[in-house]
């Protein structure tokens, strides 16, 4: 298995370019099913998590093309992404299976498509992860408020519906993939489907937005009431998928741990209001350029305090990263997550290089420590991987990091991207 290994200490300086947007892909992807004709998109990341998606969704039936897109000579390539185009015009199987499924919740994203679509649908329970529980209810409860039968057998969510018809939905909680889900599905039903309590997050108005390029009728996506008219079929449509403000936020982090200066270009400030805010609370300059975002870091960080929540508020996808950065800050701060019970693994770890955190229920309370000292630490989840890197990028001496496997489903190319800025990092077979 992969290991990283990093020796810490130098500050990140330079340019990186940022890929496009895991979570706004996940979902992207699977509205191709809800034509019959060919969806294009492109700065598509290279990423685990496509590839899987792909897989999935080409043993539906689905015809999956890639290729490179084009890029003039001698402009900056890297993290421009690929092309993809996908065509389900000879969908014949409506199944996610277990194996796919268990290796990446957001497979539960083909459930709205395909039922709305082909009228059926078998998709695997994800089960839990190691952040929490996640479960699928508010799916579920969705779908079948549209007049889909839903059954749960042997493991399988097996949904049917000869068309679904619009609706009042309620979700109970904001979930981003639920409200994607319901999203998609309306866009085929009979009538209008209002989702309130939706998710306001940039990737549901990504996607909203490539389904009204695909001929959807949706209002009000990136606001808490969606309303979707049906309509009877959906077209093609080319869409290029946003930038990653997580992998954004992760790479400012980074460079502000390390004392250093970064422009990352590719990357828009816009969604990460919260997070840029928290940055400049730490002592940070940042400058929002058109198509690009430029930090420059103070001698010593200060703490800060955060509160995880949805959108607009801080996302609790750079929870972990902050982590990192008040490990090495000036003071204490108070970091509260709302959305997943179990989301401090990283802590652990993090004390192994030295940081001094105390974890109270969902309340960790982190006092900044001059400096961090390398050891060998494990990975356990995507984000908790970022957070590990980002101390391993600060600590003093050797930091090696196991079990990477969940930093190749959400970063692409993470150890070049910070070997162009400079840091001492390579991956260790
Ligand atoms: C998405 C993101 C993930 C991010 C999360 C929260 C993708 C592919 N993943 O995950 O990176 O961390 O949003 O911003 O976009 N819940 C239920 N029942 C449901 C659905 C959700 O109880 O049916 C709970 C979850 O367990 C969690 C909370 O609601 O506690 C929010 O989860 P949700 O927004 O659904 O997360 P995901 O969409 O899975």
């Amino acid at each position: 298995m992969d290991k990283l290994l990093i020796a810490g200490g130098i500050p990140l300086s330079g340019e990186v370019a940022i890929s496009g947007a895991k979570n706004a892909a996940l979902p992207l992807l699977c509205a191709a099913l809800l034509t019959k004709e060919p969806v294009t998109f492109t700065n598509v990341p290279h990423l685990n998590d496509i590839g899987t998606m792909l897989k999935l969704l080409a043993q539906m039936g689905v015809r999956v093309t890639r290729e490179a897109e084009k890029v003039p000579a001698g402009t900056h390539s890297a993290g421009a992404g690929d092309t993809v185009t996908l065509d389900a015009a000879g969908l014949n199987n409506a199944v996610a299976p277990y194996e796919m499924v268990k290796t990446m919740r957001a497979s539960i994203l083909v459930l709205g498509p395909l039922v709305a679509r082909a009228g059926e649908a078998r998709v695997s329970l994800p089960g839990g992860c190691a952040i929490g529980a996640r479960p699928v209810d508010q799916h579920i409860k969705g779908l079948t408020a549209m007049g889909a039968e839903i059954a749960v057998e042997h493991g399988y969510v097996h949904a049917r519906a000869a068309r679904l018809k619009g609706a009042r939905l309620f979700t109970d909680m904001v979930t981003v993939t639920g409200t994607e889900n319901l999203m998609m599905a309306a866009c085929l039903a009979q009538g209008e489907t209002v989702i309130e309590n939706a998710a306001r997050e940039p990737e549901v108005v990504d996607l909203a937005n490539c389904l009204v390029a695909m001929g959807a009728r949706i209002s009000g996506a990136g606001g808490d009431v969606i309303r979707i008219q049906g309509v009877d079929a959906l077209h093609g449509a080319t869409h290029r998928i946003m930038p990653d403000r997580i992998e954004t936020g992760t790479y400012l982090c980074a460079a502000a741990a390390t004392g250093g200066e970064v422009r990352l270009t590719g990357a828009s400030a816009t969604s990460l209001d919260a997070v840029i805010d928290k940055l400049m609370d730490t002592g940070c300059e940042i400058i929002a350029e058109r198509d690009a975002i430029r930090l420059r870091a103070p001698p010593r960080l200060t703490a800060v305090s955060i509160r995880t929540a949805p959108y607009p508020a801080f996302p609790t996808d750079m929870q972990a990263q902050f982590m990192a950065i008040n490990a090495v800050a000036e003071g204490t701060a108070v970091m509260r997550e709302t959305i997943f019970e179990n989301r401090f693994m990283h802590a652990v770890e993090l004390i192994r290089l030295g940081a001094d955190i105390k974890i109270d229920g969902n309340t960790a309370f982190v006092t900044g420590r001059p400096k961090l000292d390398g050891a060998t630490v494990m990975a356990t989840d995507l984000r908790a991987s970022a957070s590990l890197v980002i101390a391993g990028l600060v600590a003093q001496g050797e930091t090696l990091i196991e079990r990477i496997y969940h930093l190749d489903r959400g970063y692409e190319g993470l150890e070049h991207k910070l070997a162009a800025l400079g840091a001492d990092i390579r991956r260790v077979k």
